[in-house]
């Protein structure tokens, strides 16, 4: 399978699973899609992000909750027939939204196409991606939040009657048709819920909360991913790496990897607990995972505001980060850490927060 990044849209467009189209229909295929077959295996000269994704739930490990639901949801699919119900995934970013939608889509042995809402900007390119699923695939769409209105509401029916009302002509002239689709399930993914009008949230039969992860699940796919990268890993040394690792996978991988190149130029072979710590400090990774950008949000609120309560846009600027970043990426785990509280007046930094900077500039 071979896949190509349009330069336009920086997305993927999986060649090998179009051919099965017709040349009119592959002509109504938005640049915007990837479409992975959920039998396929992984092609060779992928993202390092992609060939560490695990492709079947054994592999995904951690978010018992979502997976036993994720079971019987499938399961009982499957015996009807069936295709699966759609699913709104959330979560902080790298907690496994999209792996797992994979992973469904291999369970259900179905097609998953794959695109991402802000492609997704005039009708014609929904249109063109339901028109083209078959019964039981997968229509995966990322930041769902950000779909904008009319590609909304052309979902609306295609979610809860499988067909698309479209309007032609203007004016006097103007008449709808009706195309009906076949059966499939739409799976959203979104970092802000909160985001996401309640008509296309109450469209989903199943709405799912990623969690971080717990360090003993971090270990294991530290472990994992070390075998897969063929380097050795002490038991120690992924525990390291898990507890630096803010309950994220993604973040896991990436220590990883940073670890591995550390004792690859220090000409080591195996990352002890020793190493993968020695290692982190240099990338100023502390010993709860924070990195120097955290640190600096705790720090600028407590130096010029006293600890709060203080709102988000004058961290902002304070700190000269984006406002959507500081609440989407750096906030989450430093209210998950209890290191952050909200308040009605503004963000408060709490005094765990302080005794953690505390003990990190005794550290020094
Ligand atoms: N449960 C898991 N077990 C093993 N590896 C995982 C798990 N969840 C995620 N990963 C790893 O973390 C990486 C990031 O996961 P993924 O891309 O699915 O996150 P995401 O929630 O979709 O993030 P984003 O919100 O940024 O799109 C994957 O490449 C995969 O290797
Ligand atoms: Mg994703």
């Amino acid at each position: 399978m071979t896949v190509k990044r349009s330069a336009s849209s920086q997305s993927l467009v999986s060649q090998s699973s179009i051919p099965q189209l017709s040349s009119r229909q592959k002509k109504s295929f938005p640049s915007s899609a990837i479409v992975l077959s959920g039998r396929a295996t992984l092609p060779e000269k992928q993202k390092i992000d992609e060939t560490l994704r695990p492709s079947c739930l054994a592999d995904y490990f951690g978010q018992k909750g979502l997976k036993n639901i994720l079971s019987i949801a499938i399961g009982a699919a499957k015996a009807r027939r069936d295709s699966l119900d759609h699913l709104l995934l959330y979560g902080p970013p790298g907690l496994g939204k999209t792996t797992i939608s994979l992973i469904i889509a291999t369970e259900m042995g179905v097609n998953c196409t794959m695109t991402t809402a802000p492609a997704l900007e005039r009708p014609r390119d929904i249109t063109g991606l339901l028109v083209n699923l078959k019964q039981g695939d997968i229509l995966f769409v990322d930041e769902i939040h950000r779909l904008n209105r009319l590609t909304e509401e052309l979902l609306y029916p295609a979610m809860e009657d499988y067909r698309l009302d479209i309007t032609l002509g203007k004016g006097q002239a103007a008449r709808t048709r009706t195309i009906s689709l076949s059966k499939f399930t739409l799976i959203g993914a979104t970092t802000k819920i909160g985001s996401l009008t309640s008509p296309l949230r109450d469209r989903f039969g199943l709405i799912q909360r990623l969690q971080f992860y717990e360090i003993d699940e971090l270990m294991l796919i530290v472990l994992r991913t070390a075998k897969i990268l063929n380097t050795e890993i002490t038991k120690d040394g992924a525990a390291e790496i898990a507890h630096r690792s803010r309950g994220t996978p993604r973040i896991a991988n990436r220590l990883l990897r940073r670890v591995r190149d550390y004792i690859q130029v220090k000409k080591l072979d195996c990352i002890s607990q020793k190493l993968a710590a020695e290692a982190l400090d240099i990338y100023q990774v502390d010993i709860q995972g924070l990195d120097w950008m955290d640190r600096l949000i705790l720090e600028t609120m407590i130096n010029q505001f006293q600890g709060g309560p203080i709102g988000l846009e004058a961290i902002a600027a304070a700190t000269g980060e984006d406002a959507k970043t500081i609440e989407e990426v750096y906030e989450p785990y430093l209210l998950q850490i209890g290191y952050l509280c909200r308040t009605p007046r503004g963000r408060v930094v709490t005094n765990q927060a302080y005794q953690h900077l505390k003990q990190i500039t005794q550290g020094q």
